[in-house]
Parts: structure tokens; sequence; C-alpha cells
């Protein structure tokens, strides 16, 4: 069988990839498929260059998980997207319940950004600079950051960014931006916005956390389509298709369709540059966790073995 980065790179995608975690990377099985540079062209840290992890205290920052992965990808000939600078959640609490003034805040989101991508300059593909912006009705969010700062902590972060990295493709990352409706038209807008006031962005990713046979592949491409049309890049970051327990054979050749259907709108969209799945296996997948009597939802099961999906994503890549 083909593997997948050999799929995606053959099909002139830049990569195929899979978040992973430090806790995962004792499992030598595990490690062993990860590390399978034809399999996997790509890493995304799950957790470990998020804002809790790396400044858990103001101005105090440790890079050790950070690292890890980053070494690990450099060792195996992998590019990595920084996960994430700017997010609601996984925030230290100095952050999420600190008593801001504008100015205070803007400090705090600078010398973040600017300290953790400084750290790792030249080493990233990309960084989600923002990640889940938008509430499912096209409002912003109203976190700390929105709350003190309004929709300007966006333009603070990616100026921050660029600064500090001029060669990583600097992203807005959220989910359920792959249906019609008012998420996508304020992320369309949200760059329309940046652009006009030559802000400096790059790309927008769609996480794609899907329910087993809802991937609408024709709004997922329209969607794309409206955002490589501003002169942005697009990619699937987070990839997975969560299925209600148990799972039957039918669910597992619907779960096959739908990766094929995803992978093949990235295919379709020129501006689409890569697949990323969140996590290649059920045994470290977040969704039973989160999302209680779903599971599966990854390409390889819980025994670390390929699963219909699996051909599906081959099958996308050939489309
Ligand atoms: O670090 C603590 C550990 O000290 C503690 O003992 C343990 C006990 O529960 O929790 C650990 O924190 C967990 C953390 O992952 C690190 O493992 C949190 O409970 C857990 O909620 C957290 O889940 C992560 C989730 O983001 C949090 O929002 C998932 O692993 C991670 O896959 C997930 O990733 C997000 C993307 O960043 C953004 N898009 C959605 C995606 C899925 O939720």
């Amino acid at each position: 069988t083909v593997a997948l980065n050999n799929a995606a790179k053959a099909a002139g995608k830049l990569y195929f990839g899979t978040a992973t975690d430090n806790p995962e990377l004792t499992d030598t099985a595990y490690v062993a498929i990860l590390n399978n540079t034809n399999m996997f062209g790509q890493l995304t840290p799950g957790n470990s260059m998020k804002w809790d992890a790396i400044e858990p205290e103001q101005n105090v920052f440790d890079f050790t998980g950070g690292d890890q992965i980053a070494d690990l990808a450099e060792a195996t000939g992998k590019i990595i997207r920084g996960h994430n600078l700017v997010w609601y959640s996984q925030l230290p609490t100095w952050v999420s319940s600190g008593t801001w003034t504008t100015e205070t805040l803007t400090a705090v989101i600078q010398n973040h950004v600017t300290t953790e991508v400084s750290h790792y300059a030249g080493k990233m593909y990309a960084w989600d600079v923002i990640n889940e912006p938008f509430n499912d009705d096209g409002t912003f969010r109203t976190d700390v950051f929105y709350n003190t700062l309004g929709s300007d902590y966006i333009s603070i972060a990616l100026t921050a960014a660029r600064a500090a990295d001029p060669n990583a493709k600097l992203y807005i990352n959220d989910y359920n931006l792959e249906y019609s409706g008012a998420k996508i038209d304020a992320m369309v807008q949200l760059v329309t916005d940046l652009k006009a006031a030559d802000v400096p962005i790059d790309g927008i990713g769609f996480e794609s956390h899907f329910i087993l046979g809802e991937v609408d592949a024709s709004s997922l491409q329209t969607n794309m389509e409206s955002l490589t049309a501003l002169g942005v890049e697009v990619a699937i970051t987070e990839l997975d298709d969560r299925i209600e327990l148990p799972a039957t054979d039918a669910d597992l050749e619907q779960q096959k369709a739908d990766y094929e259907s995803v992978v093949g709108v990235c295919m379709a969209v020129s501006g689409c540059v890569g697949v990323t799945i969140w996590d290649y296996t059920d045994k470290y997948s977040w969704i039973p966790s989160t999302f209680s009597g779903y599971g599966e939802a990854c390409p390889w099961d819980e025994n670390l073995v390929p699963k219909p999906a699996y051909d599906g994503i081959v099958l996308g890549f050939q489309s």
C-alpha cells in the first residue's frame, strides 16, 4: 500500500501529517509508525506549544515539551505546524483572570508571541497564531483578549509573529468553517479586513472535526475557495471523523468515504497545502473523553492497525 505522505507529495501537496503529544512518545510501537516520514511528513504538537505549557507564569518560559516535538520532527525530516499562540483555552489563569488594560494586555501578547516564535524561528512551516476566534454564530468569542482589546488582539499577535519569524506562514485556525453559514462568512470578512489593513495573514486552518456522514464536500470546497481567492492558503489542520459507538462495518466504510471526500476537496483546491489528522490512532484520540458515546475517529485503530479510512485517504490523494 501507498504511504500517506508519499501519496500527498505525489499529488503535488506539501505534506500529510498528524498531531502527536509528548506522553505518547514513550510508546515505541506508536513512535515507530509516527517516525516514518513516508507516512507523515508533518507534525503538530497537540498540547505542548500552547500558552499554559510555554508560559505558565508571566515571563517564565518553558520550552521543554515543545522542543521534544520540534527535535523529533527535525530528526525525522518532517515539517512542523506550531500550535498555538493565542487561544481562549489552555490559557494560564494569570492571563485569563488577570486585570488588564489595553496597554498591559497588548504587551503580554507581544511578549508571549515574540518569545515563542523567536525560540522556534527557522524551524516552523506555519503557526496557528490565532486559534478559534469565532463563535458558531460568527460573532467574536468574548474571551479576555476580545473583552480587553476588541478584535485588535488579532492584528497585534499577527504583527508580532511576523516580526519574530518572517519565514513562518501565519494562520488563523478554527472549527466549523467546513459548512456554509455565519462562521465562514465571518472568517472571510476577517481576512478581507486584515488584508485591507496590511496585517500579515498567510493561511486559514480548517480543523475538520467531522461526525460520520456529515462531510459536505461542496460547502468545504466553496469555503476554501472563498479564502484562497483573497490571497491566503488553506489547510486541513485537525481532521478526524467520529462514529457513534459501537462502530459497524458499514460505519467504517462510510468513514472511508468521508476521509476520501475531505482529502479530495484539498486536492480540488490548489491553495490547499496539506492535510493533518488529529493524531493517527484511536488509541490517543481526544474524542471519547470529550464526546460521550463517540469514538473510532482516526484512520488507525487502537491497536495501531490501519482502518478502511486509510485507503480512503490514499484514494482522495489519487483523485
Ligand atoms: O496537563 C494535564 C495534566 O497535568 C493532568 O494530570 C491531566 C488530567 O486530566 O490533564 C492534563 O491536561 C489535559 C491536556 O489535554 C494535556 O494532556 C487536559 O485535561 C485536556 O483537556 C487536554 O485536552 C486537549 C484539548 O485540546 C484541550 O482543549 C487535547 O489533548 C488536544 O488534543 C485538544 O486539541 C484541540 C486543539 O488544540 C484545538 N482544536 C480542537 C482540538 C480538540 O479539542
